[in-house]
């Protein structure tokens, strides 16, 4: 990503979620607080590039009568990982919290307003955030500027992954690497050369203490390949490389659970498309489903 401003696919994801949660009916992820991180110029600029790529995509559609709100909602479907992935994460959390974890580590966290939504957690849950420094700068101004106050849990810790260990990045953080920890990596490892993943997957292992669990969204490896490539998906690879945060690795989803068990994982849930579409969207009128890149995964360290 661009060393000097914030991630703008975290922007993106921030704008899905504020879209959604404005927009859609039932919800699949209440991001009520989305919105409220994101400027003006921004929500206006990614409406229209939104609308635009309707027009190319569908041009029928783009051209009825429907209002904005639902041009640009029916634009945004191919990114509907987005919501399952930040649903699915949350469920997770809230069993481990019961189960008694205190500590929960959000890994390229971009715009995620967890912490800011459940004060109701201040006393049970330390949350570290950890995120490249321009994205995570961004993000203090923004929270700044909304009005909003830090919650007393919430730590940041500022970090370029590809220079620095999450071990390192943890040691300086108040983060015990006795306890289990609940670790979130999501909309991150697409970005990532295999080296990178290899690397932040040791890491973890090495700070995590047994009982620890890690959730991640993954693309599968079979749509890298061009010859896999629809128009929607080409559409979005080719914008993601333009703002040069480019998509360059999957999992193969049939060994995965291999392939971690080799880094010191146990996968506890594999979700592809059809499992995050009767889990999440079953029966909705407005036909929104998870398209055939979406997977998710959640492993504890063995
Ligand atoms: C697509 S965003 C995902 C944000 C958020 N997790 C979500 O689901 O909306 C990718 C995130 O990875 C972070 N990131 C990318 N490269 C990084 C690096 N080298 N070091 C630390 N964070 C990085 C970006 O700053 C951004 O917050």
């Amino acid at each position: 990503m661009d060393e000097g401003r914030a991630s703008r696919t975290a922007i993106a994801t921030a704008y899905f979620r504020a879209h959604h949660y404005g927009h859609a009916n039932p919800k699949i992820f209440e991001d009520s607080l989305a919105g409220a991180l994101l400027r003006v110029q921004e929500r206006e600029g990614l409406e229209k590039f939104f609308l635009e790529r309707l027009a190319t995509l569908n041009p029928g559609l783009a051209g009825s009568c429907a209002d904005r709100a639902t041009l640009v909602g029916h634009a945004l479907r191919g990114l509907v990982v987005v919501l399952a992935r930040a649903r699915y994460t949350e469920d997770r959390l809230a069993e481990a919290i019961r189960d008694g974890v205190l500590q929960y580590v959000v890994i390229g966290a971009g715009l995620d307003t967890f912490a800011l939504r459940r004060p109701d957690l201040q006393d049970r849950l330390r949350i570290i955030e950890i995120d490249h420094p321009a994205t995570q700068a961004s993000k203090r101004l923004r929270i700044g500027d909304a009005g909003l106050t830090l919650p007393p849990n919430l730590h940041f810790a500022p970090a370029d992954l590809e220079k620095e260990s999450i071990a390192e990045v943890l040691s300086r953080a108040p983060y015990d690497p006795a306890q289990p920890a609940f670790f979130s990596w999501l909309g991150v490892t697409m970005y990532l050369t295999e080296d990178a993943i290899g690397a932040t997957l040791r890491s973890l292992r090495s700070t995590a203490a047994a009982g620890s669990q890690l959730v991640f969204d993954y693309l599968d490896r079979a749509v890298l390949a061009p010859e896999n490539q629809s128009a929607t998906r080409s559409s979005i690879f080719e914008t993601v490389r333009r703002i040069g945060e480019s998509m360059i690795f999957g999992f193969d989803p049939s060994a995965l659970g291999a392939e971690l068990a080799a880094q010191g994982f146990r996968l506890l849930e594999s979700l592809g498309p059809e499992d995050l579409e009767k889990l999440y969207f079953a029966g909705r009128a407005d036909g929104l489903r998870p398209t055939g890149s979406a997977h998710l995964a959640r492993v504890a360290v063995a």
